[in-house]
């Protein structure tokens, strides 16, 4: 396995570290451009399906030689080889990693013969249920929770202008009955689908959902459980107890958060069809051979890895936002929540030794234009810097050119405020009609002023497709194997769930029978609190 130094270990890192304090701590873009008319040009990369203006962010060209010089040092190369020959890379579980054989075309990548006979049968069966004439089928209820419930909702809708018209899909996740109530109310057994995706299908919240799902269909006078309830999981033996006959396996290999690709993608493939499913599959794999064999300085996923360490390491950046100025990509934010922070929010390198640095960013974020009526004051205004990640599509699905292009307007210009910001002196030299009239000007301009030297990525998509969606999504996910590799950390296991889990299992009889004995104050006294008469 791997004996490439951790990234703190290496000569680029104490390289790094100088060039900062030298040249990137006070780096003013307004100024680098001023003094570099071709940056855009240098910094643009085109990968498949995605462009990526890397220009407006806090970096020179020394900074983007030394990061690959990290990353070569690191191993990132041997690395990403090795995970794409399937060695067990996920180490603390003794697991090969291979998502992207998922999306190889026949014949290739390992494993090729069981994926595409998984795959060739998942479509097959979408198509029967896309056939509603002869299905009956006209709602589908996928429930499932984190990898088994994100990918799948976050495709759907930044699809629908490819989904079934007579066919409505729906999310079940939360263990809170509220969340399945009002999707069950109105549903008719004989009309609905349920998919239990359960990579485990031990997962408290799926199986009790499931199981209300369920009872719901027989008490509704539903009589088919075999033709209305299939499974998309690893565990097939524990489907058929739960009394299900249709299954869709796939392979301990696939991590919960890198499994759409997989037969968790079943809802995917019943909303948008086959052939549009091979299309995302495709993209992502475009993505992968570009992952697989672009130089580094001109490989987007490594470039976008290695700007983040940058950022949270050198410039000290703990948050990324993302805006996707798409509508369809709302739930995009938080898909990429699972991705990067459950694969990178890590405190151990891969021997198990402490690290001294910090890993995974918070990510979060809101369609543009929404965020900038909410909390696009912070990021322009605020004390922190946040990095921003704007996505543009360049040609809409819909048929309202003035909507789109004042949605382009909008996050061209936020990304151009946060970087040109806006001195004092501007601010006086302007009227203020709605500030207070108490106040002297002077004072109105200190409140009006932006710092401006905000960093952002702006990626460009020519059209949400299946095939730019796939390619964006495995984008997201070799960026964060790239962090991952050079933080040294093991970016699929997820450890950090168990320990909430365990404990929720100690608390659940105590929330009948109020019994506190054992437990720290706080705890104590919010169950009593909660199960009192
Ligand atoms: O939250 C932990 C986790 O294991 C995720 O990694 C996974 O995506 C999710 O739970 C669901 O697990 P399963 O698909 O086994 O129900």
């Amino acid at each position: 396995m791997s004996t490439a130094p951790r990234c703190d270990r290496t000569v680029a890192w104490g390289a790094l570290k100088g060039h900062f304090e030298a040249h990137g701590r006070d780096l003013d873009l307004r100024e680098a451009f001023a003094r570099d008319p071709g940056r855009f040009a240098s910094f643009a990369v085109q990968a498949p399906q995605v462009f990526a203006d890397l220009s407006k962010n806090r970096w020179d060209l020394a900074t983007r030689q030394l990061l690959l010089d990290l990353a070569r040092e690191c191993g990132l190369e041997a690395r990403r080889d090795a995970m794409l020959a399937g060695e067990p890379i996920n180490t603390t579980e003794g697991r090969a990693v291979l998502h992207t054989a998922l999306r190889a075309p026949a014949g290739q990548g390992p494993f090729s013969t069981e994926v595409h006979e998984v795959l060739n049968r998942m479509l097959a069966y979408a198509e029967t249920v896309r056939d509603t004439a002869a299905s009956g089928i006209r709602h589908v209820v996928n429930i499932g929770i984190g990898g088994s419930d994100l990918g799948p909702q976050m495709v759907v809708p930044a699809l629908d202008a490819f989904v079934h018209p007579a066919i409505t899909m729906h999310f079940v996740s939360n263990v809170d009955g509220h969340d399945i109530t009002p999707v069950l109310r109105g549903l008719k057994p004989a009309e609905t689908l349920f998919i239990i995706a359960s990579k485990t299908f031990t997962t408290q919240e799926t199986m009790a959902n499931a199981q209300v799902a369920r009872d719901w269909f027989v008490a509704n006078g539903g009589t088919d459980v075999d033709k209305h309830f299939v499974a998309t999981t690893t565990n097939i033996e524990a489907a058929a107890k739960f009394g299900i006959g249709t299954t869709f396996g796939f392979w301990d290999w696939v991590g919960g958060r890198y499994s759409l690709w997989s037969a968790i993608g079943l809802p995917i493939a019943i909303a948008i069809g086959s052939e549009h499913f091979r299309a995302l599959l495709a993209g992502a794999h475009a993505m992968d051979r570009h992952f697989a064999t672009a130089p580094l300085n001109e490989n987007l996923p490594a470039l976008l890895g290695l700007l983040d360490v940058w950022y949270r390491n050198f410039h000290g950046f703990s948050s990324r936002s993302v805006a996707p100025y798409h509508q369809g990509l709302k739930r995009l934010p938080a898909y990429l929540q699972q991705l990067e922070m459950e694969s990178n929010g890590k405190q151990v390198d891969l021997a198990g030794e402490p690290l001294p640095f910090g890993t995974s960013p918070v990510v979060w974020g809101e369609p543009g234009t929404n965020g900038q009526h909410a909390y696009f004051q912070m990021l322009h205004q605020g004390t922190d810097v946040i990095p921003v990640e704007f996505i543009a599509v360049k040609t809409p699905t819909h048929a309202h050119a003035d909507l789109h292009r004042k949605l382009l307007a909008n996050c061209l210009a936020q990304s151009q405020a946060l970087m040109l910001g806006k001195t004092t002196d501007a601010a006086l030299g302007e009227k203020a009609p709605t500030a207070s009239a108490e106040l002297d000007a002077e004072t109105v301009a200190r409140h009006r002023t932006f710092p401006g030297n905000r960093p952002s990525i702006t990626l460009v998509l020519d059209r949400l497709t299946p095939e730019s969606l796939g390619a964006l999504i495995a984008l997201y996910e070799h960026r964060v194997f790239t962090s991952g590799v050079v933080w040294g950390i093991n970016s699929f296991d997820q450890w950090g769930v168990e320990l909430g889990k365990a404990l929720c299992n100690d608390l659940l009889p105590r929330l009948s029978s109020g019994e506190t004995q054992g437990l720290d104050g706080s705890t104590a006294g919010l169950l009593k609190r909660l199960t009192a008469a």
